[in-house]
């Protein structure tokens, strides 16, 4: 199978009240591990870049890596997104070299500059088919480029201009989550009730959660255990994720949680095995403990196991 735009992943989602991962991609064993986990799951996924793997990794290479792994099961729906596109040129280079989707984020400028950034990729990406989602409200936490100390939650009524106006096919909201590995102070907590209200006043249409690990603890010990210093780390529980997956969100994103369980393995291999230093002796194990992070996610957070 080509790779997709996520339109028909998201409308069977909304419809059957799961939701789509998309997991970040930086190189070559977390793809590998990532699309692992799909197939084995028979499960869509989309794949996501950020301003910072394109620096680290390339785009072409990741293009191509991307490439082999849907040659490897096509039965598998595979979607490549941008992830926080921080500009109209970086999303008008990630559609000219082939992403199905792309997310412009405007939510650091104020609300009628965010409107116009976002229509003028939608102009730009449309009569190409590809996707665009864009972002309304501040995650707490650093959010690429940008960093906000304070979360300022998505207004409904805001959304509803916001979609209408630019067009964008997709929203990424703000209710509490926040990216990175240090989400909660005291008790996780989400604000459901915006939630409802976006969703209600934006009937069929698909949202977003950006900073959705979960940050399971069993990774944050073996991290610490194996000389990590991981402290204080909390995400967000993976039943209000499943909750949110009901009311509308068709797409969680997950970067953290992957970072963790790969880092664990290798620590672990690192402290068990000092006599080795062939790479592919710590980076096997580590490919798997991504794949098997990501199949969790794909039966506990998503819902999406059997869906592609
Ligand atoms: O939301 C941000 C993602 O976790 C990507 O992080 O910019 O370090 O690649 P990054
Ligand atoms: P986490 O840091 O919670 O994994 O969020 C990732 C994300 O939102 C990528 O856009
Ligand atoms: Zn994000």
């Amino acid at each position: 199978m080509p790779l997709v735009g996520p339109k028909e992943m998201f409308a069977n989602a909304y419809q059957g009240q799961y939701a789509i991962g998309a997991f970040n991609v930086n190189n070559m064993e977390i793809i590998q591990g990532i699309m692992q986990a799909a197939s084995e799951e028979k499960s869509p996924v989309i794949l996501q870049v950020s301003a910072g793997a394109r620096k680290y990794a390339g785009q072409r290479y990741i293009m191509k890596l991307v490439e082999a792994a849907l040659a490897d099961d096509p039965s598998v729906p595979v979607c490549v997104h941008l992830d926080h596109g921080p500009s109209f040129e970086m999303c008008r280079d990630c559609i000219d070299g082939g992403f199905t989707s792309v997310m412009i984020d405007g939510s650091h400028l104020p609300y009628e500059e965010n409107v116009a950034i976002t229509r003028k990729v939608v102009e730009y990406a449309h009569p190409k088919n590809v996707w665009v989602e864009a972002e309304l409200g501040k995650l707490a936490g650093v959010e690429e480029h940008v960093s906000s100390a304070e979360h300022v939650y998505t207004d409904p009524d805001q959304a509803v201009d916001f979609v209408k106006r630019t067009e964008c096919d997709s929203l990424a909201i703000a209710i509490g989550t926040s990216h990175g590995a240090y989400k909660f102070k005291g008790d996780a907590k989400l604000d459901f009730a915006r939630l409802e209200t976006i969703s209600s006043k934006l009937p069929n249409y698909p949202l977003v959660l950006h900073g959705a690990s979960s940050v399971p603890q069993e990774f944050v010990e073996l991290c610490n255990k194996y000389g990590g210093q991981v402290g204080g780390a909390k995400g967000v529980p993976e039943d209000m994720l499943r909750k949110a997956a009901r009311m509308g969100v068709c797409k969680i994103n997950v970067d953290t949680d992957i970072r963790l369980a790969l880092t664990a393995s290798i620590r672990q291999f690192m402290t068990e095995h000092p006599e080795q230093f062939d790479p592919r002796s710590y980076l096997s194990p580590a490919r798997e403990a991504v794949k098997k992070m990501v199949q969790r996610k794909i039966r506990d957070v998503m819902g999406s196991s059997g869906k592609a």
